[in-house]
């Protein structure tokens, strides 16, 4: 008895510490797996954002202005053909900003640099998913215009169209029939801020046809007219809202010298011109960088972008690295990126319960979406160059966290949060719904109506969801409670524009596949 009392316990013993040993290693491969099961984004969440990649360029097209080509949208045609005519200039093209009819050149110029940004960090993960044409043809669609817009030296158009007098109206494009002013900026009348961005734009788009034409015609074209629009913008100063007052109300521009240095940012990297590293570590760094201090990268405010751009050749440009201004900007991206990362120390206070960055009740995402974008984009940075480490205040961040934050931001856009609501009309994602009453004037009419201005207002108020889908359209957002009131005339959460549509192209670009970035943009 004694004997297999004891050998049974010793069986028994055994047995535990086998037990014991494979819970113990289970529970060490789940804590593994849990640690690493964000950055190592599985599959099926990859193939989401390829998903979401494809669906939100959709919206580009649905806001293209002018005589359409292959035109994908059932409910769209050509529009806004005699656009710039009163002056004698062609600016059919450009797309319309938001659910309205304008063309504002601030936004719509920031556009296109977030895209060409976009495609030249994350090309190759657009081709592996077929949407590199997509992407190059929208952004083509935009520098067209913006070219057009720069008839002189020293003079660009930045509007067409009347806010005051568009916003009267509730009607599709192809039927509007209200006058179509247009707006100049000019030496007396000078708008640093639009003209800088336009700069910006047009060289990082020459960047991008450099790369996929074999005709460098148009790249040089672009990058003439940037280099142009810089020295106009750095000679004649001024905010374009002192000029235009009327902006104000839509796109008032609360300074000018994050424009300048990103334009010059931009044009560096275009050019590898020294005049423009000297300006961006010059006077401008002092009178504009606001070194260390961390901000909200905006349509109004490109200071966080600049510091990013110049931290890349921090990180990969050897007589740029060297530079102490250079390090100052990829200390201060690093502050940035501190201030989102969510177990940092020096963590903003800016956000919702779940961990969304939330700043403003206006366009919620816009601020989450473009900063889990540069996050991204900074960690791809440190992966390349082998800079493991991230410091804020003493605690150390990997890559791999910058990562994880970027994607907490794309899942909730898409769905995780507490609406289960993917804010990504078109996809439902990881939730259950999307918005069906997008504030758009195109997609609110049916596309057999021709309303006039004001007759269509009907539809404004209709409480039937929108006829036509308005894919790709990243809704304003949620409000600080995570609540979401769709409604057509809930402007403030319901109202798409084209700049938040292409940093979500940005964001989902960078997440569609593991892809290292290239040391250089050229
Ligand atoms: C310069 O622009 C301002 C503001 O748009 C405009 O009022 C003025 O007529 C323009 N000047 C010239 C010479 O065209
Ligand atoms: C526009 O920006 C300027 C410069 O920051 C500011 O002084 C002004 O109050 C702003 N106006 C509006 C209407 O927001
Ligand atoms: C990482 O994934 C886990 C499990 O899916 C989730 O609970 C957590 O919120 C995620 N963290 C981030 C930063 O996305
Ligand atoms: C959420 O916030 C919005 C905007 O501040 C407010 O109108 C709404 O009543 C809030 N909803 C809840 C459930 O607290």
């Amino acid at each position: 008895m004694g004997r297999t009392r004891k050998s049974c316990c010793c069986i028994f013993l055994v047995i535990l510490v086998i037990a014991a040993l494979i819970a113990g290693g289970i529970a060490y491969a789940v804590l593994k797996s849990k640690k690493n099961s964000n950055a190592s984004a599985n599959i099926a969440d990859e193939s989401k954002y390829a998903e979401a990649l494809k669906v939100s360029l959709q919206f580009l097209d649905i806001q293209k202005a002018g005589k359409l080509v292959n035109n994908k949208v059932s409910w769209r045609g050509n529009s806004a053909l005699k656009d710039g005519s009163v002056v004698d200039v062609d600016l059919s093209k450009g797309l319309y900003d938001a659910g309205d009819h304008m063309k504002f050149g601030f936004p719509m110029a920031f556009t296109a640099t977030i895209l060409a940004w976009t495609i030249l960090e994350y090309g190759e993960s657009m081709k592996k998913v077929d949407q590199y044409k997509p992407a190059t043809d929208s952004l083509k669609w935009i520098t067209d215009y913006l070219v057009n817009a720069h008839p002189k030296d020293n003079m660009l158009y930045v509007q067409v169209g009347n806010a005051d007098t568009d916003h009267k109206c509730w009607d599709r494009p192809e039927t509007m029939s209200d006058k179509r002013p247009v707006s100049q900026i000019n030496k007396t009348s000078p708008g640093s801020d639009v003209t800088a961005e336009t700069a910006a734009a047009l060289a990082a788009a020459s960047l991008v046809f450099k790369k996929s034409s074999d005709d460098t015609s148009y790249s040089e074209e672009l990058l003439k007219h940037s280099k142009q629009l810089f020295s106009f913008a750095d000679k004649y100063r001024g905010l374009y809202s002192a000029s235009l007052p009327k902006v104000k109300k839509y796109y008032n521009s609360t300074g000018y010298g994050d424009e300048l240095l990103w334009a010059g940012a931009w044009l560096y990297h275009a050019t590898g011109e020294k005049t423009y590293l000297n300006f961006v570590t010059g006077k401008a760094a002092d009178d504009y960088a606001d070194m260390d201090n961390p901000t909200w990268f905006s349509w109004d405010n490109k200071l966080p972008g600049a510091q990013v751009l110049l931290a890349r050749s921090s990180f990969f440009d050897e007589e740029a690295g060297g530079n102490s201004v250079i390090g100052n900007y990829k200390q201060t991206a690093e502050a940035v990126m501190c201030n989102v990362l969510p177990n940092s120390p020096k963590t903003t206070s800016s956000k919702t319960d779940s961990g969304l960055i939330w700043v403003s009740e206006w366009n919620s995402l816009q601020q989450p979406v473009a900063h889990a974008f540069l996050a991204n984009l900074y960690g791809d940075y440190m992966k390349k160059s082998n800079n493991k480490k991230l410091d804020c205040d003493g605690e150390t961040f990997s890559r791999d966290d910058l990562r994880d934050f970027a994607i907490s931001q794309a899942n909730y856009v898409l769905g995780k949060n507490p609406e289960k609501m993917s804010y990504l009309v078109g996809m439902d994602g990881f939730g259950d719904k999307f918005p069906q009453f997008v504030h758009h004037r195109g997609a609110s009419i049916p596309a057999d109506e021709k309303p006039s201005c004001s007759e269509g207002f009907k539809w404004l108020e209709s409480d039937e969801p929108n006829p036509n889908e308005a894919t790709g359209a990243l809704v304003g957002g949620p409000y600080l409670n995570e609540t979401y009131v769709d409604a057509r005339n809930n402007v403030k959460q319901g109202e798409p524009t084209t700049y938040s549509c292409a940093l979500a192209i940005a964001l989902f670009s960078s997440l569609t596949t593991t892809h290292d970035v290239d040391k250089s943009l050229s």
